[in-house]
């Protein structure tokens, strides 16, 4: 194995208190726990209260990384939100570094669907990398996936509106020694643009007047998407990504590593047919593959995969004890997908 230091060094996630059933959507669209579960594998997801915002959940995820890390806001360098439901500006990465006052950091967007951790993961490694080697400098990125799909959502669609939760979840990315990453790899195929996308039209919305559900004209993007259609591609593509991440170390590593040295994978939690379909083409058992995260907080976008790190909290912590390789892999929309391959331990 290549000597490579800089790894996940802190976690940290955050989800709202409020969480909605499958019989709450029952209430509101013409839809059955049944189907929910057996189409997608969702028993639950948690959205933010009228009087709780993105940034919140944001600061919070990253609050708890930098514990977790033992580094304090001063010495963030970098600061990368992967996020597909701020639309505005300034980003939501520079709204974080304020409220956080990591004011010696850069800090910007990441926009490539479900992969902009993945995205940011990457894009922050480099930086690190690049500071390491040439100017030999440590940094420390903080690297966030957030998102607040409830404000996207068009709730009298029952196609999409079971779907989708809110949630973030945080790294910080420095030398350490708890991990490394070892590899990643992106790609993207605008042609499938599409299939899913988010589009200003009417709809029903979480309301501005009290109310859960309102239904209103809004300038609100709402989220379309042909499930369908996206289904099997997400399938390819994910089988794709990870072989591809394994390609790329190979070509570089003394050592060759096939999937079966692949100890523990994340996929993005999108559909657990998805996932299950993903670890049959990979031939990877189930027990091997995070789906935790789609049954508990449906699909969560950019935040799916750092949730799932925090669900496996035990294992980040004592990382120690048994060093294993881990995978995390995404899709989304743009077709924005990615991996990453790291070693924890
Ligand atoms: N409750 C009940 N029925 C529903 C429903 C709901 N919430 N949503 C759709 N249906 C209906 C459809 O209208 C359709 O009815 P019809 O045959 O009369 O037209 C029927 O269920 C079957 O729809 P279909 O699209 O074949 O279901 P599916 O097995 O493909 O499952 C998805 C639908 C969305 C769960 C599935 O296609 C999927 O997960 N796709 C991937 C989407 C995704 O996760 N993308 C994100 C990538 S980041």
């Amino acid at each position: 194995m290549p000597e490579q230091t800089i790894g996940i060094a802190g976690i940290g996630c955050s989800v709202p208190s409020t969480v909605l059933t499958n019989d709450d959507l029952e209430k509101l669209v013409d839809t059955s726990d049944e189907w929910i579960r057996t189409r997608t594998g969702i028993q639950t997801r948690h959205v933010l209260g009228k009087d709780e915002t993105l940034l919140d959940l944001a600061v919070e995820a990253s609050r708890r990384a930098l514990e977790d890390a033992g580094v304090t806001a001063e010495q963030i360098t970098d600061i990368r939100v992967g996020v597909n439901s701020w639309f505005r500006f300034p980003s939501l990465a520079t709204r974080l570094q304020e409220v956080l006052g990591a004011l010696g950091s850069s800090a910007s967007d990441v926009s490539a669907g479900c992969s902009g951790f993945i995205y940011g993961m990457e894009d922050a490694y480099n930086k690190l990398l690049i500071q390491k080697l040439q100017y030999h400098r440590d940094g420390v990125a903080l690297v966030v996936g957030a998102e607040a799909l409830s404000h996207i959502t068009d709730w009298s669609d029952r196609n999409t509106c079971v779907l989708f939760g809110d949630g973030a979840g945080a790294v910080v990315l420095k030398a350490t020694d708890r991990g490394a990453i070892l590899a990643t790899h992106t790609h993207a195929d605008g042609r499938y643009g599409p299939m899913l996308y988010s589009d200003p039209v009417n709809g029903s919305q979480r309301g501005d007047n009290g109310e859960w559900f309102v239904r209103r004209e809004s300038n609100w993007p709402f989220l379309h998407m042909q499930g369908r259609k996206v289904y099997p591609v997400a399938v390819e593509t994910m089988v794709r990504e990870v072989r591809a991440v394994i390609d790329k170390y190979n070509h570089a590593a003394d050592e060759q590593i096939g999937i079966e040295d692949i100890g523990y994978i994340y996929p993005h939690q999108a559909n657990l047919r998805i996932i299950e379909s993903v670890a049959k083409r990979l031939k990877a058992p189930l027990d091997r593959v995070y789906t935790n995260g789609v049954v508990r907080y449906g699909n969560t976008s950019t935040a799916s995969i750092p949730l799932g790190y925090c669900d496996n909290r035990d294992h980040f912590a004592g990382g120690g004890s048994t060093p294993r390789l881990e995978i995390d892999v995404a899709f989304g929309s743009g077709f924005a997908s990615g991996a990453i391959l790291r070693r924890v331990g």
